[in-house]
């Protein structure tokens, strides 16, 4: 399959490139009136950031901020702080995107199968095979412990629009002038189903999520977007055919999909609270103690957490630097990622960290064929998820119980859902035996996996005797939620969509 003709005009921007945000706002609605939907979906679409010019947004905000720290040229020597200001409503960048579910695109009369059984099915439909929490004990009879918003039958998601930028009040305006649009000439053809905000945590916690881990380092490479014109992947990035992430491009293996589909992706939207004073308190109780006393000696507890996650809190990877934190190299893109895993080996990263689960760098290498030379690739994810809800408060850390909500709204974008987050969360997190034919079982994922009825465990987290299990108490982070959706192409939104 050629891509010589691929476009990243053509692309919606939070798939390949990613809306810059400190702020997210999703907006869940359905369709009640399609025929005016497709009318006014049509004025909609000029309003869509596409992933150039995302990538021109993020290349605007890299400069100025380059330029107001040097305060000469900015990046590539290109672009000076004059002209950067000059051009100052670039800086308060708001993006727009938008993604329709299964039940969404019937609203509006398309009736072509996109050949995701997950999709057409929906979230609801995968919520027992994720393991989410509920009541029921087969996939019939199986209700979620989800929010309302997920759970209707009659009033259920159609669509689900994305505003992300730097303010709430710069998103919040663009989202009225979204729903303006929606509602034009005294016909609102939409209804709110539910809205949700993300916000990037303050400060020195920025880019990290709840538990305190940078998040958003690793990401694959995309080919025919990270390679050209003088790109190439950061070090330790895996460079991934562009059909892992578009459908219809080289690498998207399903066949017979509707021609309008290509270039568009599959969106897992999933909102998973995190139960962060309980997890602390795990971490200070079942760590052992050391006897180390240098400097920057970590805390049991950061020891305990860096080997559940893969990753120290700074995001230094524990394969490169298994002892104590290094936050210089977690801070260099040229170094934090360049690393493989030792297959058979758990000394320096237990084989169920949530890293490692989720790329599991060379432990797959025995399964390589000359068609699939690497194993990990079908199954890379683009994450695009933020951070909700508050900081823990004074309270919570003294009780240490959660009072208040708050998580990670998940967002990942795959060109098949069944090899992208639905297997990751169902083959590898909660998978026991995963990383296969390992010398000791490597247990549940302790940030993600989760199980019906069974007491989670994991080896590797006693670094002194890796085949020891641990026992997870409990889930720290529990599904509330989600839909599976399908972000469109330009073209389909345009001449498809739209009418
Ligand atoms: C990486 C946290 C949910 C898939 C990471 C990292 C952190 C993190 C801190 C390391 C930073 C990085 O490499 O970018 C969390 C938390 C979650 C969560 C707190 C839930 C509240 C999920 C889910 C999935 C997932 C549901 C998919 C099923 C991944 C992947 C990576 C990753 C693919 C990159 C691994 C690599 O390439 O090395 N996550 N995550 N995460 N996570 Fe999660």
């Amino acid at each position: 399959m050629a891509d010589g003709d691929f476009k990243l005009s053509n692309v919606q921007g939070d798939i390949i490139v990613g809306l810059s945000k400190k702020t997210e706002i999703f907006f869940f609605f359905r369709v009640v009136n399609g025929t005016a939907f497709r009318t006014q979906l049509k004025n909609l679409v000029p309003l869509i950031t596409t992933a150039d010019q995302a990538t021109g947004e993020r290349t605007a905000i890299r400069a100025f901020k380059a330029a107001r720290a040097g305060g000469a040229n900015g990046v590539d020597g290109q672009t000076t702080l004059g002209e950067i200001t000059e051009n100052a409503p670039l800086l308060s960048v708001v993006g727009v995107n938008i993604a329709f579910s299964q039940k969404g695109l019937i609203a509006l009369g398309i009736q072509d199968d996109l050949k995701d059984p997950l999709f057409t099915a929906g979230q609801r439909g995968d919520a027992f095979d994720l393991a989410d929490k509920g009541t029921g004990n087969t996939k019939e009879n199986f209700k979620p412990d989800w929010d309302a918003a997920f759970l209707q039958e009659q009033q259920a998601i159609h669509g689900v629009v994305l505003v992300a930028g730097d303010s709430f009040e710069s998103v919040n305006g663009k989202l009225e002038e979204v729903k303006a649009i929606l509602s034009a000439k005294g016909t609102s053809s939409i209804a709110e189903v539910a809205t949700l905000a993300g916000d990037v945590r303050p400060g020195e916690f920025k880019g990290h999520e709840h538990f305190g881990f940078l998040d958003g380092i690793s990401q694959p490479a995309l080919k025919g977007v990270d390679n050209v014109g003088g790109k190439k992947p950061l070090p330790g990035q895996s460079l991934v055919d562009l059909g892992v992430a578009l459908l219809g491009r080289s690498g998207d293996t399903v066949k017979g999909r509707a021609s309008w589909a290509k270039d568009g992706s599959f969106l897992a939207f999933r909102k998973l609270p995190q139960f962060v004073p309980e997890f602390d308190r795990f971490l200070e109780e079942k760590s052992k103690p050391i006897s180390d006393d240098f400097d920057d000696a970590p805390t049991p507890a950061d020891i305990l957490g860096a080997r559940m996650m893969g990753r120290w809190k700074s995001g230094a990877p524990l394969r490169i630097t298994p002892f104590v934190d290094n936050p210089v190299l977690a801070a260099d893109p040229q170094r934090n990622n360049k690393f493989k895993f030792n297959p058979k080996s758990q000394e320096m990263c237990p084989f169920s960290a949530h890293v490692r689960k989720m790329n599991p760098r060379k432990d797959l290498d025995q399964f390589a064929t000359a068609s699939i030379p690497d194993p990990v690739a079908p199954h890379m994810i683009l994450r695009r998820g933020i951070p909700f809800g508050p900081e823990v408060t004074t309270e919570e850390k003294l009780t240490k119980s959660t009072r208040y909500e708050r998580g990670l709204y998940f967002v990942s974008y795959q060109s098949n859902l069944s090899q992208g987050f639905s297997f990751l969360q169902k083959r590898w997190a909660n998978e026991k035996t995963f990383p296969p034919q390992e010398p000791v079982e490597p247990g549940f994922d302790p940030i993600i996996g989760q199980a019906h009825d069974e007491v989670r465990v994991m080896t590797g987290a006693n670094d002194d005797n890796t085949n020891e299990p641990l026992r997870l108490d409990r889930q720290w982070v529990q599904s509330k939620g989600g839909e599976y959706f399908f972000s469109p192409s330009i073209e389909a939104l345009n001449h498809v969509l739209s009418s």
